[in-house]
């Protein structure tokens, strides 16, 4: 469904941060990208989101070749990037085609924010919520066109321990009701190995797949079981630093 084929990419400055990167997803396939800070994840999301264009390579969604931003991907980064001056319903409207009437934008929002549990607080504005439910309120503009395809880049290596857990369950929750298409960057092992069905371990300079490992489980998945137990160890074995290099 959605189709990455012998991208690279070279800033610039020359720098060459992917190179041959080739990957296949599945319609509703959730697939968590690790690897050592700097070898290429962001790069790699920012070019299937349409906000870096790739050197050499295409990316296909349903055989159509992406350039550009496209209102069939959502995105939702580390931080959560809403406007301080803005409530939240009209922070998640952003995400919304400006050529819809006002007044569905708004309906669409609230509807949106109510997804994420986030109904009392449409008036709010960002400086009041805590970091998980701006968090939240980021995962409902990107979930408000309800896109085919959701990118996360880190969404929520800022949180603490708990509210990490609540999240990675909502998420679950929210694509269980769509089946989008995911692509997680993460830098936690057990977090990929928790959501994904798929693990792809990026690495080098410049970075290319050096592992990818099926999650065949299912879900809900015990945190703590010896089957991912056993995979987080051929993850580990597989990045050259171990965890000090892994902290982003
Ligand atoms: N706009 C840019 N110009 C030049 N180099 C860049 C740019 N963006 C990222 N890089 C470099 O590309 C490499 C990969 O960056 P990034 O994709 O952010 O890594 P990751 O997300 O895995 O930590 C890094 O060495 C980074 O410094
Ligand atoms: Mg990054």
């Amino acid at each position: 469904m959605l189709v990455i084929d012998r991208i690279a990419k070279r800033f610039a400055n020359g720098y060459e941060a992917l190179s041959q990167v080739s990957l296949s997803l599945r319609a509703g396939e959730i697939l968590a990208v690790v690897g050592a800070s700097g070898c290429g994840k962001s790069t790699l999301l920012r070019l299937v989101a349409g906000l870096e264009t790739p050197s050499a390579g295409v990316i296909l969604l349903d055989g159509e070749r992406l350039s550009g931003p496209s209102p069939r991907i959502g995105v939702v980064f580390q931080e959560p990037r809403l406007m301080p001056w803005l409530k939240l319903v009209s922070n998640v409207a952003f995400g919304l085609p400006r050529r819809l009437p006002k007044a569905e934008r708004m309906r669409l929002a609230r509807a949106a924010l109510a997804r994420v549990g986030l109904a009392r607080f449409e008036d709010a504005l960002p400086k009041t919520l805590s970091g998980g439910m701006a968090q939240r309120a980021a995962i409902a503009r990107a979930l408000v066109t309800r896109p085919p395809v959701l990118l996360l880049d880190e969404p929520f290596s800022a949180l603490d321990a708990l509210t990490r857990q609540a999240l990675q369950e909502e998420l679950l929750r929210l694509w269980a009701e769509d089946r989008p298409t995911m692509v997680l960057v993460t830098h936690d092992l057990d977090e990929a190995l928790y959501l994904a069905d798929r693990v792809v371990v990026l690495g080098g300079h410049p970075g290319r797949v050096r592992l990818e490992l099926e999650v065949s489980l299912p879900r809900p998945r015990p945190r703590d079981g010896t089957a991912l137990a056993a995979l987080r160890e051929r993850l580990f074995a597989e990045l050259p630093h171990g965890p000090v290099e892994l902290a982003a």
